[in-house]
């Protein structure tokens, strides 16, 4: 019997990538990085690692200097309004009209894409409202505050139904309260088929959201995998503790190191055999944090 090998389909597929800038910086130098389709991907990275600059090159901002690029199996270099059509892309920088009406802004976007205008009416009152920006939608973008102005970049991004999703920073400078409602929705857009790229120096958004991520230094890949196995190869975490001596009831606090597969809930076990009481327990750094700075040793 013949066997059918059903190949996953890749969202980006990106080989041997450069990019050097007119002035000669070399932003990346050889970046390969593949993400399956309806990932949910972080692409991680120090301040100036390349991150923008990739994501400039997926979406036909940033020339690239040498290297392949495929979107959706579309090649970039062959292919280009294909591969632009896949993407919708919320940029680092507002880069929007300040004087243009929040709803002229997302229809207009939909021209671009060739979305009739009736239809892309309809689809910007269903972006807006859900992302709560409906009652803004006749004001001019300049009078938003700068969370409204990040949700505009999200609506805009989305209008032409984009199979892939790019964000560059997304909640950077949004409230805790707002943060929560985008990653709902992005949760949604995701669970509903939609690949999704992220950029963020929020660490716990990855954990939250994130399946697989990358972590790019200076201008290369030096790690990719699933968050959740990449987070189980560090090997320690660092609790500090609130803790009580029976005898003396004083307060102390005091430092303690386990494996990252051992639980927390033993050692307070231990402890309290002893006659010591945790009073409080936080973990020294956060979890993502600790691999961030594991991998870019
Ligand atoms: N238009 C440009 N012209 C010249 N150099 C640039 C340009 N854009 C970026 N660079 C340089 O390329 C390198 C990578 O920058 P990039 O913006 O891709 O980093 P990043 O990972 O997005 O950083 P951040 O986390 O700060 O946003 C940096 O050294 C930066 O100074
Ligand atoms: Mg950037």
């Amino acid at each position: 019997m013949k066997k059918i090998i059903m190949k996953r389909s890749l969202a980006i597929e990106i080989k041997g990538l450069r990019k050097t800038y007119a002035g000669g910086t070399k932003a990346l130098k050889g970046l390969n990085l593949s993400v399956e389709e309806g990932d949910f991907f972080a692409l991680l990275g120090s301040n100036g690692a390349g991150k923008t600059t990739t994501i400039g090159i997926l979406t036909s901002l940033v020339n690239k200097s040498a290297g392949k690029v495929h979107v959706f199996n579309y090649d970039l270099d062959k292919d280009i309004n294909a591969v632009k059509s896949q993407i919708g892309v919320v940029p680092q920088e507002f880069n929007f009209n300040v004087f243009e009406k929040v709803i002229d802004i997302i229809v207009c976007q939909a021209g671009y894409f060739g979305v009739p205008r009736k239809i892309a009416e309809k689809r910007a009152e269903e972006i807006l409202k859900a992302l709560d920006l409906w009652d803004k939608r006749n004001k001019v973008s300049r009078s938003l505050s700068g969370g409204m102005k990040r949700r505009l970049l999200i609506a805009r991004a989305l209008i032409h139904k984009p199979k892939l999703l790019i964000l560059d920073e997304p909640t950077a400078g949004v409230d805790v309260e707002l943060r929560y409602g985008m990653w709902k929705y992005l949760k949604e857009l995701n669970k509903e088929g939609m690949t999704i790229l992220l950029t963020t120096h929020y660490l716990e958004e990855v954990e939250q959201l994130c399946k697989n991520m990358a972590m790019i230094r200076e201008g290369k890949v030096i790690a990719q995998g699933s968050v959740q196995e990449l987070l189980k190869s560090l090997e320690k975490q660092s609790y500090v503790l609130e803790v009580y001596n029976n005898e003396k009831a004083q307060k102390q606090i005091m430092e303690v190191e386990i494996a990252a597969n051992e639980s927390i809930t033993a050692l307070i076990q231990k402890l309290s055999e002893k006659g010591i009481l945790v009073n409080d327990i936080q973990p020294k750094t956060n979890r993502m944090e600790q691999l961030f700075l594991k991998l870019l040793k």
